[in-house]
């Protein structure tokens, strides 16, 4: 395989386990971003792959190569960090070339490949400045291009973007995304950011607590999470949730949590082999509809973002969010009627959390 192997990858820091017998197969030409909340090991994992930490236990293999005691230098490797560990005193052009000259390159080749990377990148004018005279945006984009200049087989990012702004971030996801697509290279890319996680991975691994919770597509993780730590953490607002039983319901299914009947059309033919047991239903907001026909909810507050407005509920005493467009007015206290989309709801087991369909 010719992507990035972890085995049974174990990590202790002075006798504390912070990651346990991580099992994970990256293909060659992902874009496979570790999402997680902060302290669940993201970039522990990333500097095991990249030699910066040694494993405590288990291996670590690119392009089938077993890397597990090779230094970083050695692994075919390029990362680019969060704070951008530019040399200070270099110019843009030598602080991208530096890598290829520790390498022996003769200089008209750096010159070369500096002046590709710096189209590439946007960042040509730039090139005989130094770092202190670059905006924060100018200052990641030269990052990159010393990952890109060395052209490992893969790259890995540690929250790359996060002292960007708002806007930069977005104009610079939106480029790396492209980077991916044109050369077309593995990256590891960490985060604890869902939106980020989501526009750019062909495959995101979500973490909690040093332990793998679900390695999927960003679809699947968003639309069939494996569990609540999943389904709450990606997508915002949050899911719903809602404790209570699934019930006959004529010919269909109902669920009840104390609100009446709310009927689930759609949901699998399996899950009637669920009628009567505990569980927990997770509904997105944007599964949630205002429906004459629905159960009884009482409006807490309506919140309009500009495209659509996040309306606050209470339900049989529990608090929702259901996401509507910003044509109708709902008052504060007021009464609203309201209806679940069957098939697109998750139904979690109580006690472990784990997705019971
Ligand atoms: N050098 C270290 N010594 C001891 N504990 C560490 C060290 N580095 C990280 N940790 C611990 O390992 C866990 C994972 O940290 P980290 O990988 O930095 O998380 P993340 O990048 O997801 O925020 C945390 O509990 C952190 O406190
Ligand atoms: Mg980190």
């Amino acid at each position: 395989m010719n992507g990035v192997e972890l085995r049974g990858v174990t990590k202790a820091y002075s006798g504390l386990t912070v990651m346990e017998n991580i099992n994970l197969e990256i293909e060659d030409g992902a874009f496979l971003v570790l999402l997680g909340p902060s302290g669940c090991g993201k970039s522990t994992l990333l500097n095991m792959i990249a030699g910066l930490e040694p494993v405590t236990d288990g291996s670590i293999h690119i392009a089938g190569r077993d890397v597990t005691a090779l230094e970083p230098d050695e692994r075919d490797i390029a990362m680019v960090f969060q704070s951008y560990a530019l040399y200070p005193t270099m110019s843009v052009r030598r602080n991208i070339g530096f890598g290829l000259k520790m390498r022996g390159m003769p200089k008209a080749d750096i010159d070369n490949r500096v002046g590709e990377i710096g189209e590439l990148l946007q960042i040509s004018p730039l090139l005989d400045r130094k770092p202190s005279q670059l905006s924060g945006g100018q200052q990641q984009r030269v990052a990159i291009g010393r990952a890109l200049v060395r052209e490992p087989s893969v790259f890995l990012f540690d929250e790359p973007l996060s002292n960007l702004d708002a806007k930069l971030r977005a104009d610079m996801r939106v480029e790396l995304k492209r980077l991916h697509e044109r050369l077309g290279r593995t990256i590891v890319y960490v985060t604890h950011d869902q939106i980020e996680a989501m526009t750019l991975a062909t495959r995101v691994v979500v973490l909690d607590k040093g332990h793998i919770q679900q390695a999927d597509t960003p679809e699947n993780v968003y639309r069939r999470p494996a569990n609540r730590f999943v389904a709450s953490f990606v997508g915002a607002p949050t899911m719903n949730f809602m404790d209570g039983k699934l019930v006959q319901y004529g010919d269909g299914i109902a669920f009840d949590g104390g609100m009446g009947q709310l009927p689930m059309a759609g949901l699998p033919a399996k899950a009637r082999d669920l009628i009567g047991q505990s569980i927990t239903l997770g509904a997105r907001p944007e599964h949630l509809m205002f429906d004459d026909t629905g159960v009884n909810a009482r409006v807490l507050l309506a919140e309009p973002t500009g495209p659509d407005q996040y309306v606050r509920l209470t339900v049989a005493g529990t608090e929702v969010t259901a996401r509507t467009g910003p044509e109708q007015q709902f008052k504060s206290g007021g009464d609203a009627r309201i209806m679940v989309d069957g098939a697109r709801v998750s139904l979690f087991d109580p006690q472990s959390g784990r997705a019971m369909l």
